[in-house]
């Protein structure tokens, strides 16, 4: 038998794991004392197959908890212990930029290898290493992607919208999302000068059929796997706007909009802004837990 463990900031996303899977869930209570240490309590009598459910969004507290819960968990004699953490903290930071910064990539994925036999996450944010095997030195770090249900959920709003990256790197959602379905879509590129200061500008040529682009009357979709300060967003729905879109909406995988992100974008007319549940916020508009089941199931299978 496998047991979900969940814990209250996700737990609606671990009950959905758990229902997809037809397998029980448990909470791990946490209690916070006064000096900022944390009792974590586990249930009694877990199975051998146990399966972690918490996104690593604010991490610095979870990966602690975490870390106790996988040891804690061990003590009891579970003997397989899979996290699922749809969004994984610390994998921006792969090379150090300027020197004595740590390479907090390496120093987490080989922390979380150590504690967990299987790591399954959503699109981390890796930018110089092709796999997260790479960054989590596991036999089982698995990355899946939300493109099928980004581009599912936005099959039953639009009919035919142009999908826009905002920097090449997101070339690989945006072609996915569009794929399935023959939408148009083209990629920015983007100049960042430091955290909340960004340039983007627009390739006019639909890398679909490579012809010219005209957004003026269309409904164009601006997807980025995240929204951190929103500044990418902003400046790519600065830039479309002067071509009169019909309208124009932005979708993510990972949900951060710190500050007044939302109100910035909202401030720019943006009719709809959508993200997964792979961070709880109030723009979670589909899930991303079916594609984590699906994968789970593969696994018992295979
Ligand atoms: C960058 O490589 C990412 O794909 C996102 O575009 C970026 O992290 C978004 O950050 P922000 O919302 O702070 O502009």
């Amino acid at each position: 038998m496998t047991l979900i463990l969940g814990f209250e900031d996700y737990l609606p996303q671990a009950e959905k794991l758990a229902l997809c899977l037809s397998i029980p869930i448990k909470q791990v209570n946490l209690h916070q004392f006064p000096d900022g240490e944390t009792k974590i309590t586990l249930p009694e009598k877990l199975p051998k197959n146990v399966i972690i459910c918490r996104s690593l969004n604010q991490p610095n507290d979870k990966l602690i908890e975490l870390i106790i819960t996988a040891s804690a968990a061990r003590d009891q004699g579970v003997e397989h212990i899979t996290l699922v953490a749809p969004y994984l903290c610390y994998m921006r930071q792969d090379k150090a930029f300027n020197s004595g910064e740590a390479i907090s990539q390496k120093i987490i994925g080989k922390l979380l290898s150590e504690y967990f036999d299987s790591v399954i996450t959503i699109d981390p944010h890796l930018h110089r290493i092709k796999s997260l095997t790479e960054a989590i030195p596991n036999k089982a770090a698995i990355t899946l992607h939300a493109s099928h249900a980004i581009s599912t959920f936005l099959q039953q709003k639009f009919t035919q919208p142009i999908i826009i990256g905002p920097d090449e790197e997101s070339k690989q959602w945006v072609k996915a999302i569009a794929a399935p379905h023959q939408w148009r879509f083209t990629i920015a590129t983007k100049q960042r000068y430091s955290d909340t200061e960004v340039d983007v500008s627009f390739s006019e040529s639909d890398l679909n059929t490579n012809t010219k682009l005209n957004l003026a009357g269309q409904d164009i979709i601006i997807v980025d796997d995240i929204a951190s300060t929103g500044k990418t967003l902003e400046q790519a729905v600065i830039q479309i706007k002067q071509q009169n879109p019909k309208s124009i909406s932005v979708i993510v995988t990972h949900a951060f909009f710190v500050d007044s992100a939302i109100k910035q974008l909202n401030s720019l007319g943006v009719n709809n802004i959508w993200s997964s549940d792979s961070i709880p916020h109030p723009s979670n508009a589909f899930s991303i837990i079916d594609t984590v089941a699906t994968q789970l199931k593969i696994g018992e299978a295979s």
